[in-house]
């Protein structure tokens, strides 16, 4: 009993951001913990953040918002094998979802940028994707009254720069969790939310190990891992963390993905080789486990995986406030 009260109070204190979540103390002891679910947010930012995360005019072509390829329609990404960035250009690699990523070590496969805040910054000046630049981007913002308003209603001062866009962006990247999905209605004790077959496919994802990697209240985010681990993986172009840290030891190490929602945003893995959940569970045994999952341990398993799915965030789409004769122009070449 001590013992699962300290860790239900460091997980508390772990994810509990600014006091925003209340955990819900898990009625099983399980290494998965449900997601909490949400009850106090800053409303005001996070409503400016929702804003700024469908409004286009943050990118140069004046076309793709974050919700391009975080797409909150279709579980937070844009089922894609890669990206479409500014002009078509094909990305490098899979879009991961933004939903509940708040629970990640780190964002992005590599894990390049420590937060959500940090991340925020990234896409508006990629040239592969949003291809702005911070200058414009903040130009865009303060040529238009209403955003200026709603900047000084949250920071007290007029003063639009990126440090407020990404915080922003953030507070309302926070709120996008999924809570009560059959697995965590089990986990905090009702025994009907989970099939049988569930269940079972949850004993597996236990018992054959890929709970060593995928646990935590994301089952996933919680640290890097190589994509094969006993058998090398086909994909040797993505090198991942060794971009971060250089170190040749870090070489195919990714950050293990969130599998909350997993059901929703195929195509699978960083260079999306496959489009069908259950070959990817199959490749997860054969890669990183050394096992050959039969197709009867593979549905159970699958049949788990699509008990994460939660409740979706509510969005109501935002009304974005009209540009003025001083806002720059979107430039599509
Ligand atoms: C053109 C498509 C595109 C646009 C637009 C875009 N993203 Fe992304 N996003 C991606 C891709 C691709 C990745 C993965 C890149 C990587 O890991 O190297 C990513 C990664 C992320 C991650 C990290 C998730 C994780 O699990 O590591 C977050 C969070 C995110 N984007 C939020 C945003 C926000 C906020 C915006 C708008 C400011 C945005 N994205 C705009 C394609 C896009
Ligand atoms: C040694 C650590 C490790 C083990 C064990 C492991 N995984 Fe993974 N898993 C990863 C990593 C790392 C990735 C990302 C690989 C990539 O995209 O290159 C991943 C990706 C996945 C994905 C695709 C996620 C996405 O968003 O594209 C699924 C599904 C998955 N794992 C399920 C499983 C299942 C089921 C098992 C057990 C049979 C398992 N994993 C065992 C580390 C692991």
């Amino acid at each position: 009993m001590m013992k699962k009260t300290i860790l239900v109070t460091s997980l508390a204190c772990a994810i509990g951001l600014g006091g925003q979540l209340s955990i819900a103390e898990a009625a099983r002891n399980e290494p998965i913990t449900p997601i909490p679910v949400q009850d106090k947010v800053d409303a005001p930012k996070v409503e400016l953040g929702k804003k700024l995360f469908f409004d286009p005019r943050l990118s140069k072509s004046g076309f793709l918002s974050c919700n391009s390829c975080h797409n909150l329609s279709t579980g937070g990404a844009d089922n894609l094998p890669s990206s479409i960035g500014h002009k078509w250009q094909l990305g490098p690699i899979n879009s991961p979802t933004v939903l509940n990523a708040r629970f990640n070590l780190a964002q992005f496969w590599d894990g390049r940028a420590k937060d959500l805040k940090e991340q925020a910054g990234g896409p508006i000046a990629n040239p592969g994707e949003m291809a702005s630049t911070h200058e414009i981007a903040v130009d865009v913002l303060s040529s238009i009254p209403a955003y200026i308003a709603e900047f000084k209603a949250v920071y007290g001062d007029k003063k639009v720069n990126m440090d407020r866009v990404t915080d922003a962006i953030a507070s309302f990247e926070e709120t996008l969790v999924t809570p009560d999905s059959p697995f965590d209605l089990w986990l905090k004790g009702d025994d009907a939310a989970l099939s049988e077959e569930a269940k079972a496919g949850y004993d597996l994802f236990k018992n054959k190990g890929c709970i060593a990697c995928h646990n935590g209240t994301g089952v996933g985010g919680t640290m890097y891992q190589k994509m094969g681990t006993v058998k090398p993986y086909t994909d040797t172009k993505t090198l991942g963390r060794y971009g971060v840290t250089g170190k040749d030891a870090d070489k195919y190490f990714f950050k293990v993905p969130l599998l909350r929602n997993i059901e929703l945003t195929a195509p699978y893995f960083h260079d999306a080789s496959t489009w069908d959940l259950a070959e990817a569970v199959k490749m997860m045994g054969e890669y990183q486990l050394g096992l050959k999952l039969s197709d009867e341990e593979t549905n159970k398993i699958v049949a788990f995986l699509k008990a994460l799915t939660g409740k979706q965030p509510q969005i109501s789409y935002p009304v974005l406030p009209p540009s003025t004769n001083k806002t720059p122009k979107p430039d599509r070449g």
